[in-house]
């Protein structure tokens, strides 16, 4: 493949296997270049990327923003609450003004699903979907890709078993379509009241139980409570109680296989979802999630860029 088919990245849903593939493969150049000493290189020169933000962000962020500098790109970021945003103006006409300033890519993160493919429909930028509310977090399901193939050399018969939030996360929306895509088996686990109605319509197997879901396991991964979307009834009666059934801690350690990776999206609720030393310890593999971040990201803007400088 020489050239992604996607015009926009909008979620994994919209890609295919040897479309998943060649952007791990691109990101893995991208990452040879981060380890030079001198961490710049100039194809985007002149290109322009902006980041939109509607809602908090640390890694998806400043890596999208790391990797076009990385890139040469001239990036600017602006978050909703500096924005006209809090006037009152829409998303459309937002977007449509950051239009009229001509960039060339536009990254969004937004608390409403499907925020992103409505820009899509309305600008001629090419848009990248940074996480929209429950849908996809396509970038983070990636950067999860390029780290277990990193580590295993591999996703294809791996088992994965994915802990937490599943229905409101859109990291695990995207991640069960990725690691399935990629030939991987995936199991969620958690709490009955955190689990979408029809788990398996995504392609995973659901265990409520802590231990079987993760003692066969080759990736374990911890989602993060997302106490900005559970409303105000708890779907669990306690982060103690939480902690004690679906945390992954040093008393739940035997259970998991000797060279069982950890991995978790961040940010860390420490002590809740992982226990520190657990997230700290020799299995994990959180930083190097964070690393491959910024390596994704230089890749997607470098093949989407590439399609726009073919297509004129
Ligand atoms: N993984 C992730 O999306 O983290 P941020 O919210 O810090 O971007």
């Amino acid at each position: 493949m020489g050239k992604l088919k996607a015009r926009h990245i909008l979620g994994i849903a919209h890609l295919g296997m040897e479309e998943i593939s060649f952007i791990l493969d691109t990101a893995v150049s991208m990452k040879e270049i981060m380890e030079r000493p001198i961490k710049k290189v100039p194809p985007l020169r002149g290109k322009t990327i902006v980041n939109l933000f509607f809602e908090p962000s640390t890694r998806t962020k400043l890596s999208f923003e790391l990797a076009a500098k990385r890139l040469s790109a001239d990036t600017v970021s602006i978050a909703a609450s500096t924005s006209s945003v809090v006037k009152g103006e829409t998303l459309i006409d937002t977007a449509r003004n950051i239009e009229a300033m001509r960039p060339d890519i536009i990254v969004i993160r937004h608390s409403m699903s499907g925020a992103p493919y409505m820009l899509s429909r309305h600008v001629g930028s090419a848009i990248i979907n940074a996480g929209d509310g429950t849908n996809e977090h396509p970038s983070q399901a990636l950067l999860d890709l390029m780290t277990v193939r990193e580590h295993f050399g591999r996703i294809d018969g791996l088992k994965v078993t994915i802990i937490g939030d599943i229905a409101h996360s859109r990291v695990a929306h995207s991640d069960i379509l990725a690691f399935t895509r990629m030939g991987a088996s995936v199991t969620v686990c958690g709490p009955a009241t955190m689990m979408p109605p029809e788990p398996g319509e995504l392609g995973a197997k659901v265990c409520l139980d802590l231990k079987d879901a993760i003692r066969d396991a080759d990736v374990v991964m911890a989602l993060r409570i997302q106490k900005e979307r559970l409303g105000r009834l708890s779907p669990f009666p306690s982060e103690r109680e939480y902690a004690d059934r679906f945390g992954i801690s040093t008393a739940i350690e035997p259970y998991l296989k000797k060279d069982v990776i950890i991995m978790h999206p961040g940010p860390i609720n420490r002590g809740v979802e992982l226990s520190p030393e657990i997230a700290d310890g020799i299995n994990s593999v959180i930083l190097k999630q964070v690393t491959n971040g910024v390596a994704v990201r230089m890749a997607l803007y470098t093949l989407l860029l590439a399609d726009l400088q073919e297509h004129g």
